[in-house]
């Protein structure tokens, strides 16, 4: 049973190794993708000999048409492609942000997964019931304050996906996954998180929790998945009212007083 292929990029660490674990456990072979050659390598070493290691940036388009080239050669068919790296940049006032830094949020987080259904097309309709599914954010759903890079990375993603999903129905499967806050290192990059770390465990889910109800919703052949208590209040607020719910999250970030959004009153 371990003839099922997986493409999985993020898999060194957060959601991306939970994924990994469970998808093992599951007897799929998984090919795992991120910068860190020694984070992938430790994960390797954990999971054994069906996680394979495959260290580059995902942001960089020729590298995933090497990966094609070598999947190719070895006539190996892509059943699951798994989107799933991603940066959360410092929170910050928008006009504080360079559009370089933007620029670099989207190649990463949204570029990365065109880029790989760009290279993986091929691979991917040689399977037998290929499967799409890439996480995007509850934050992408909602563009809270100081988020507006990766929020617009996020957004872009969700809409190139649901006009995918349906371009490619009957043919692949394409699953879209929003979760609110997740346990994981994504806040690593953040300057001033620390005494934020209680407020963020309060709200956060827990990383494995999450990826299990992703591989639910992939299991499920469903095409679009909020997942976690605050990514459905973000999403139902949304729907029904997005302008208070952005004016209350508002509200709530600034009488927060937590360092960690310091910068978004920086302008
Ligand atoms: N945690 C949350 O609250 C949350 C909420 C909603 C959505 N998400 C999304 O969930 C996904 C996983 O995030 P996480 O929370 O698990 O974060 P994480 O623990 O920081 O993991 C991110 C993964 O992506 C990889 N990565 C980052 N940039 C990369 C690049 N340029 N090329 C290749 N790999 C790269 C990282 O490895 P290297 O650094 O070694 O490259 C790591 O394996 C992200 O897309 C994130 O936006 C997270």
């Amino acid at each position: 049973m371990t003839d099922r292929f997986v493409v999985l990029t993020g898999a060194s660490g957060g959601i991306g190794k939970c994924l990994a674990k469970r998808l093992i456990a599951q007897h799929y072979r998984v090919l795992g993708i991120a910068r860190d050659a020694s984070r992938l390598q430790a994960v390797a070493d954990e999971l054994g000999e069906n996680f394979e290691p495959c260290a580059f940036d995902v942001s960089d388009r020729v590298a995933w048409q090497a990966l094609a080239s070598r999947l190719s050669a070895a006539g190996q068919a892509v059943d699951m492609l798994i989107c799933g790296a991603g940066v959360l940049p410092p929170f910050a006032a928008a006009s504080t942000v360079s559009s370089a830094a933007v620029e670099q949020t989207l190649r990463i987080n949204f570029l990365s997964a065109v880029y790989a259904i760009e290279a993986l097309k091929a691979p991917l309709l040689a399977a037998a019931k290929p499967v799409v599914a890439v996480i995007a954010s509850a934050g992408g759903i909602a563009p809270l304050i100081g988020t507006s890079a990766y929020a617009a990375s996020k957004a872009a993603m969700i809409a190139y996906f649901s006009a995918l999903r349906e371009e490619w129905r009957g043919r692949v499967q394409v699953t879209l996954l929003c979760p609110g806050f997740v346990k994981t290192d994504i806040f690593r990059s953040q300057p001033h998180v620390a005494g934020s770390e209680k407020l963020l465990n309060a709200i956060a889910a827990d990383a494995d929790r999450i990826a299990r109800g992703m591989l639910q919703a992939i299991r499920c052949g469903r095409g679009y998945k909020v997942l976690g208590v605050d990514g459905h209040l973000l999403s139902i607020g949304m729907r029904l009212c997005p302008t208070l719910t952005l004016r209350l999250c508002r509200y709530i970030i600034k009488a927060s007083n937590l360092p960690l959004f310091a910068d978004i009153w920086a302008d």
